[in-house]
């Protein structure tokens, strides 16, 4: 299994560019299920979880082309509606297929998915839309077994809580539903107005993404687009981040700093300070060390729960005293006992953490569990006192393009190791 090794204690400076969204690129990929013709897709990432969903869409009959970070996905015709296991249980995107499926051939068997190893994560939500807009659901050994005996039909759907999974899924299948669906507590993330401005495109009626209420008027039929993945706002951050721990100057292109929400607000708290340019920001740290900074994780615009290890591996070595609470999953402070080897002070109890920050790590051997968690390991490794020895690092490629060469271009120790 590779190893990433990591001297740290450099202060980094240059060019990082942004790679598409791999929380858009996912989902919109899954949309090619629901045209005949060719979506062609620009700026999507190549990480593992988009190779996995490959994958799985080419074993339902998109035929699939491409390089450079161009993708065309084309389902003239859908070759077997049965998601399997293997090819489910590594990424829980991948069980978004279920409700494209359903709408455009009637029947779907998809397994259960699996996903990072950050809590439980159900997908009742999702199967409760789906049930409100007709869809008859049963579940049998690890199978979602679906069928639409009259086609989907347009409901109005509440949501208890704020999930972006369920929100895109019920959006993606409305498209093609008889009538109209009402979404009502709706995710607003950017993602959720990527994947709407590319279903529009295929002439989906969709009005009220990005915000709480989405609505959706049903259509025959969808065509083929071509459509640009919007920049990774969890990659932006994770680099901005990255200065906290570092040092130095790192200018971001091809990004947006307004895609950060709550982020940016916490970030110049910390002590960042970015500036705007036309084609990204630039972001540096204001003093020797952070401030610490209290955050609670939030649906969006509030802080991003894929940001939170982030922010931690910044609050470790910051002045004072910073509290984290984590709303969104259970298990995901995974990371701090990992930046604890490494002479972190972190206390944990149940979604709350309180860091007492240090003046600097020190390089150990750690263990990456998931992948933002990951990150949060080469940020520490990247900011200590010699060698850092990041195991399991096979999680940082399901969503960070070119890790290794993007920050040794700015001047970081990094290389990765094959045993
Ligand atoms: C997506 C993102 C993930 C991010 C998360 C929250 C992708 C591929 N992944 O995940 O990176 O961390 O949003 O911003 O886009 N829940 C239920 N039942 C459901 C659905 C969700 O209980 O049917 C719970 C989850 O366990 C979690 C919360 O709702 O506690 C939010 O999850 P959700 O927003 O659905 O996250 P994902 O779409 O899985």
């Amino acid at each position: 299994m590779d190893k990433l090794a990591i001297i740290g204690g450099r202060e980094l400076y240059g060019d990082i560019p942004i790679s598409g969204a791999k929380n858009s690129a996912l989902k919109i990929m899954v949309a090619a299920l629901l045209t005949d013709e060719p979506l062609a897709l620009k700026n999507v990432p190549e990480l593992a979880d988009v190779a996995m969903l490959k994958k799985l869409l080419a074993q339902h009959g998109v035929q699939l082309s491409g390089q450079d970070n161009q993708l065309t996905l084309h389902t003239k015709n859908i070759t077997s509606t049965i998601a399997p296991y293997d090819l489910v249980r590594k990424m829980r995107a991948s069980f978004n297929v279920l409700g494209p499926l359903l709408a455009r051939e009637g029947n779907a068997k998809v397994s259960l998915p699996g996903g990072c190893a950050i809590g439980s994560r159900p997908v009742d939500l999702h199967l409760k839309a789906l049930t409100a807009m007709g869809a008859q659901i049963d579940l049998e050994d690890g199978y979602v077994i679906a069928s639409t005996p009259n086609g989907l039909t347009g409901a109005s759907i509440s949501f208890p809580f704020v999930s972006v999974g369920a929100t895109e899924h019920t959006m993606m299948a409305a498209c093609l539903a008889k009538g109209q669906t009402v979404l009502k507590n709706a995710a607003r993330e950017p993602e959720i107005i990527d994947l709407a401005q590319c279903l529009i495109k295929m002439g989906a009626k969709i009005d009220g993404a990005g915000t709480s209420t989405i609505t959706i008027d049903g259509v025959d039929r969808l065509n083929g687009t071509t459509h640009q993945i919007l920049p990774d706002r969890i990659e932006t951050g994770a680099y901005a981040m990255l200065v906290g721990a570092t040092g130095g100057e790192l200018r971001l292109r091809d990004t947006d700093i307004t895609l950060l929400g709550a982020a940016q607000g916490s970030m110049e708290e910390a002590g960042l300070i970015i500036t705007p340019h036309d084609d990204g920001f630039s972001v540096r740290r204001e003093g020797e060390r952070c401030r610490a900074v209290n955050i609670v994780t939030e649906p969006y615009p509030g802080f991003p729960t894929d940001l939170q290890a982030s922010f931690m591996a910044m609050m470790v070595t910051a002045e004072g005293t910073s509290t984290i609470k984590e709303t969104i999953f259970e298990n995901r402070y995974m990371h701090a006992p990992e930046l604890s080897r490494m002479g972190a002070k972190i206390s944990v109890d149940g979604q709350n953490a309180t860091v007492t920050g240090v003046s600097r790590l020190k390089g150990a051997p750690v263990m990456a569990t998931d992948l933002r968690a990951s990150m949060s390991l080469v940020m520490a490794g990247l900011g200590a006192e010699g060698q850092t020895m990041i195991n399991r690092v096979y999680h940082l490629y399901r969503g960070f393009e070119r890790l290794e060469q993007k920050l040794s271009n700015c001047g970081a120790l990094i290389k990765r190791v094959s045993e």
